[in-house]
């Protein structure tokens, strides 16, 4: 079989944390994709412009020779956010804003209850042509409903603010696909790999399995089914936000673990073997490297990235992580180029925290 080529990907949600964890997962996103959407729910978070600039700073930082990774910088909306903010964190970089409704998932104690209050905000942000995305779950909400019942809560903010784009994150429901493909094109969606391939039972319908266990929660197969209709279906509203969210083995396989599927090192890999499943491998370039930057108003990334077909045993765990597939065999592998060469050992060759 010859190699295969796509358009190196971006990203639109990824977690790629702080410190050691950083220095240790980064290249796994930064070797497939161009470019990421990062996510601020760090521990302080990101809330200013200050805060941005630091964490970007840092993420340059932690890359070793990929020089063509470009982190887009996210800030996390909370209950104190004034548009004064909104308009520094603009002229620093920013372009886009997340808010996590309070407790529904990692690190987001304190979030937002009210929506409403923060119409100023959504309005500065409209105003700077900044992307709003929205953890989409409503607080307090029986677990496998919060992402349904949250739905009016975004058909308001895109009626109230018919210019400001609005992604709604990692959906996870065939309610969530309706009701985005039925809203103004303003209204964007991210999908995830680990919900194209779970459904709630690979989290408890045999014995607990604290890896696949996430926010939102997988949800029915009728569910899974219509996400991977819609990854597949070339319809420029849904694109490829993986929420790669790594957590230490010992924070997951715990009384308390952790929610959050780490993916980035299988990101392309399984991608390519879900579209092949479904005969849509034409449509995956776009879902992973073009829809998401037409969004945001991204040019398109120049580079590539090369697979060969070479099966391979995902590892039990990379860095003390356990990611998403392991033990598995999957068919693509992303080959060692002289880009990526330098890269393929995520160890080895992502600078080491400074100390
Ligand atoms: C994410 C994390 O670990 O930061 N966890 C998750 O289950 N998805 C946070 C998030 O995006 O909800
Ligand atoms: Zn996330």
């Amino acid at each position: 079989m010859s190699p295969m080529q796509i358009r190196k990907m971006d990203d639109m949600h990824v977690h790629l944390r702080q410190g050691d964890m950083l220095h240790r997962a980064l290249s796994h996103t930064a070797v497939q994709c161009e470019r990421a959407l990062v996510m601020p729910n760090t521990i302080p978070p990101i809330l200013t412009a200050t805060d941005l600039v630091k964490y970007r700073e840092s993420i340059i930082e932690a890359l070793a020779s990929v020089e063509s990774f470009t982190p887009l910088m996210t800030f996390k909306i909370v209950p104190g956010t004034t548009p004064a903010e909104i308009h520094s964190l603009k002229a620093h970089g920013a372009i886009a804003g997340k808010l996590y409704p309070d407790g529904v998932t990692t690190n987001s104690e304190g979030g937002v209850t009210d929506f409403k209050a923060l119409y100023p905000v959504y309005k500065a942000m409209q105003d700077e042509g900044l992307v709003l995305c929205l953890h989409g779950e409503m607080p307090g909400a029986f677990s496998l409903d919060r992402e349904t019942l949250f739905l009016d809560v975004l058909r308001t903010i895109a009626a109230d603010f018919p210019k400001l784009k609005i992604v709604l994150e990692h959906a996870t429901t065939a309610d969530a696909i309706k009701c985005v493909s039925e809203l103004p094109d303003n209204v964007a969606a991210s999908l995830t790999v680990h919900h194209l391939y779970l459904t709630l039972d690979d989290v408890i319908g045999d014995r607990l399995n604290p890896h696949a266990f996430c926010k939102p929660i997988a949800k029915r197969p009728e569910d899974r089914d219509m996400l991977v209709k819609a990854a597949t279906s070339g319809n420029p509203k849904f694109f490829l936000g993986s929420d790669s969210a790594p957590h230490p083995i010992p924070s997951k396989e715990c009384a308390c673990g952790a929610a959050g599927v780490y993916t980035a090192p299988v990101l392309l890999p399984a991608l390519i073997e879900l579209f092949e499943r479904n005969n849509q491998l034409e449509r995956l370039e776009a879902f992973t490297s073009e829809f998401g930057a037409k969004f945001y108003g991204l040019p398109l990334n120049k580079d590539t990235i090369t697979l060969t077909e070479e099966s391979w045993t995902v590892p039990d765990e990379y860095h003390g992580v356990k990611p998403f597939l392991s033990g598995s065999t999957l068919k693509w592998k992303v080959a060692a180029d002289k880009t990526t060469a330098a890269v393929t050992d995520a160890r080895a060759t992502v600078r080491a925290p400074r100390a």
